[in-house]
């Protein structure tokens, strides 16, 4: 079950206005679920497309957190990504959410995603599932400047479909203990998929996640992923912040909801960092 469209188109209404190579597609990613993936991918999106960029947000995730974050309550029940990929026949167009907000279409998730991975491994081309679907992008059907793709805490099927698809990654970090567990499980994951499927995925960076600046263990960690990882940490820390965690129960992005927050400042910076990244 996903959510039908009911909004004008805002990627088809330019489409054939950009060409392949203008759009970037972007995977949030760490298999370690509650470090912030969905919030982080949900809020860059809304932002990103509020500063005028042609925006997608694909979830992947079979709890379909992003997609409720997004979309009303009561909104009816369409095609998901389970859907799309699970079924050649289905088409992008089908499936996406139109104008969810200006310049922001969804592509939206569904529980039966959850079976997707068991579905898809007798397939032949299961990794390239998502990729051969995005075609209707990259060969300029339907044209957007950004697509965020928000992943499920593992590094199954579905995360091997998001890589081959992107040509970037975004990995959020929580400023915890831990915190680097399992990054490196999938950093070397990107660069098997780099190596052997998508030469063009790269990561455009790190970023620590429900930092708490009053707290040492959040200092420490910040200073420790920035001091021992040898990929690019963003500058923005994207802060605890109870209107964060509020906002997605209101289904309103946190610059709808609390515009003056820590949280919205945070996101507005790394939109900007985003937007300044030489290859995203
Ligand atoms: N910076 C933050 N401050 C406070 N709460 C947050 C923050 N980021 C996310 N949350 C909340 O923490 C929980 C986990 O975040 P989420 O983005 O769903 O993580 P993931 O997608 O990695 O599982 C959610 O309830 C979310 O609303
Ligand atoms: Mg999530």
């Amino acid at each position: 079950m996903g959510y039908a469209s009911k909004a004008p188109a805002s990627g088809q209404r330019t489409a054939m206005a950009a060409s392949q190579a203008a759009t970037r597609i972007v995977a949030v990613a760490n298999q370690k679920g509650g470090v912030g993936k969905t919030d982080l991918t949900v809020n860059l999106s809304c932002q990103l497309a509020a500063l005028g960029k042609r925006t997608l947000m694909i979830d992947l995730d079979p709890q379909a957190n992003a997609t409720d974050y997004l979309v009303s309550p009561g909104t009816p029940a369409g095609k998901s990504t389970a859907d799309l990929l699970l079924d050649d026949s289905v088409t992008l167009d089908e499936v996406v959410m139109e104008g969810c907000r200006e310049n922001l279409d969804v592509l939206p998730s569904s529980q039966s995603l959850s079976s997707c991975q068991i579905r898809l491994a007798n397939d032949i081309n299961m990794q390239f599932k998502l990729k051969k679907k995005l075609r209707a992008i990259t060969e300029g059907s339907r044209s957007y400047d950004y697509v965020f793709i928000d992943t499920p805490p593992s590094l199954g099927l579905l995360m091997v479909n998001t890589l081959t698809a992107a040509n970037g990654v975004i990995i959020p970090v929580q400023t915890q203990y831990f915190a680097m567990d399992g990054v490196v499980q999938l950093q070397e994951t990107i660069k098997k998929v780099r190596e052997d499927i998508n030469p063009s995925l790269h990561v455009l960076g790190l970023v620590l996640t429900m930092y708490d600046r009053r707290t040492l263990i959040s200092r420490e960690v910040a200073e420790k992923v920035r001091g021992e990882v040898g990929e690019r940490v963003f500058s923005t820390v994207i802060p605890v912040n109870v209107r964060l965690a509020q906002a997605p129960s209101h289904h309103k992005s946190i610059f709808e909801y609390d515009p003056g927050s820590s949280g919205a400042r945070a996101y507005r910076e790394l939109a900007k960092e985003v937007l300044g990244c030489p290859d995203a």
